[in-house]
């Protein structure tokens, strides 16, 4: 048996929509990208959608719609330290500085506690990461950022259909940003959604993701017809080039369609690998789901605990030996991702990011995984643990 650690369905509808796309000859910014926006908005519950092209840009996007609102070049933003690199890479693309804050061990996700001690008369923002689907402890974060005057933007890449406290993650902070890419649940192969219940953050955003291009007419704040106006080539930001095209918005559209189905499929998959994952305590650990939420079922993760008597590289050969396709869990992006050295952090400043960055794993949930994958995956676990525990 073979596990992928991902799948995409594109549906007959998206087959559809791409073909009438490329037969319109409008395969740029159009109207499949609207259609995309507003419905992504629905099951979101937000007003405003703004689709970009990756999930790294909406993250960049979102904190770039700041400068706006008073922030400067140069200034912090509070981030994990531990997340897929994007998210400390979206705050320099943007222009700030990323704050790095370490994480609790059993949730992977920013440790309110250590936020405040972070924050300096440069912060403009938190930005805090749902950490495969996990949401992030936003009561406390939004309590922090209200007293302290930042904003909150969630950086939801991989939260597709997690609720915090009754709430979709993406409509809590001040603006949200998604990534469809194809290892998530919604998915236009590749792009990234920014929402958000501001219209001025929208409407700026959507000048950001074409060049900074920005005008209030009815034409162009659409992105109808690039150019309509005379003053064309007088831009008024630092822009981006991220717009989504109609081809990948039809792929996404084709992808609403089936998302509570893909969505009750990945939850079932996902709270099975967890309840039958406990059988292999202490030796090894995941998240836990609390009442107050709903984790999105971005991916199953999983954490060889200390003292155990293996290596993660132990585990994870001996899985991928049995054709189990498996992911490291991300890494401290100040101490352990290269590109962050010149801002000076040294190993041991995240002991629990560090932690699980040479720890953990993660494979996938997705849609054509089915049960008897799951007992195949915990039949080889238990089969590894039988061989290395004496
Ligand atoms: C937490 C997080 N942020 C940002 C991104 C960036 O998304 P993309 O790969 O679409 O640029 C990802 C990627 O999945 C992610 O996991």
């Amino acid at each position: 048996m073979r596990i992928p650690f991902g799948t995409i369905s594109i549906t007959p509808k998206a087959k559809e929509l791409v073909n009438e796309a490329l037969d319109s000859g409008r395969v740029s910014n159009g109207k499949y990208v609207k259609e995309f926006e507003q419905g992504f908005a629905k099951i979101v519950g937000v007003k405003e959608v703004v689709a970009v092209s990756s999930g790294t840009d909406a993250d960049t996007i979102a904190l770039a719609v700041l400068h706006d609102f008073g922030a400067k070049r140069g200034d912090e933003i509070i981030v994990p330290a531990l997340s897929f690199v994007s998210t400390g890479n979206a705050v320099l693309h943007a222009g700030f500085i990323p704050v790095f804050v370490d994480v609790k061990r059993e949730t992977y996700n920013i440790d309110p506690t250590k936020i405040e001690e972070a924050i300096t008369e440069k912060t403009k923002a938190i930005m805090p990461v749902h950490l495969m689907g996990k949401p992030a402890d936003m009561d406390a974060i939004c309590q922090i950022a209200k007293q302290h005057g930042l904003y909150v933007i969630e950086d939801a890449a991989e939260a597709h259909g997690a609720i915090y406290k009754g709430k979709n993650v993406g409509s809590i902070g001040d603006m949200g940003a998604f990534s469809t890419y194809v290892a998530h649940l919604v998915s236009s192969v590749e792009g990234g959604m920014i929402t958000t219940d501001n219209s001025d953050f929208a409407d700026i955003a959507r000048a950001l993701r074409n060049h900074g291009k920005f005008c209030h007419c009815q034409v162009c704040s659409s992105n109808a017809k690039f150019g309509h106006c005379p003053d064309r080539f007088l831009f008024s930001r630092i822009g981006y080039s991220a717009k989504m095209n109609d081809l990948e918005a039809a792929v996404g559209v084709g992808s609403l369609e089936i998302y509570e189905k893909v969505l009750a499929i990945r939850r079932k998959n996902l709270l099975s690998f967890m309840k039958k994952f406990e059988a292999f305590k202490p030796y090894l650990t995941t998240f836990r789901e609390e009442a107050h939420e709903q984790i999105g079922p971005h991916a199953f993760p999983f954490v060889v605990a200390e003292g155990a008597p293996f290596t993660r590289g132990e585990l994870y050969e001996y899985i991928e030996e049995k054709e189990i396709d498996a992911r490291q869990l991300f890494s401290s992006m100040p101490t352990q991702c290269k590109g962050f050295e010149f801002l000076g952090h040294k190993a041991g400043e995240f002991p629990n990011a560090e932690f699980i960055g040479n720890n953990g794993l993660h494979i996938g949930v997705h849609q054509d995984i089915t049960e008897e994958h799951i007992e195949y995956f915990m039949q080889t676990i238990k089969e590894f643990l039988e061989t290395h525990i004496k």
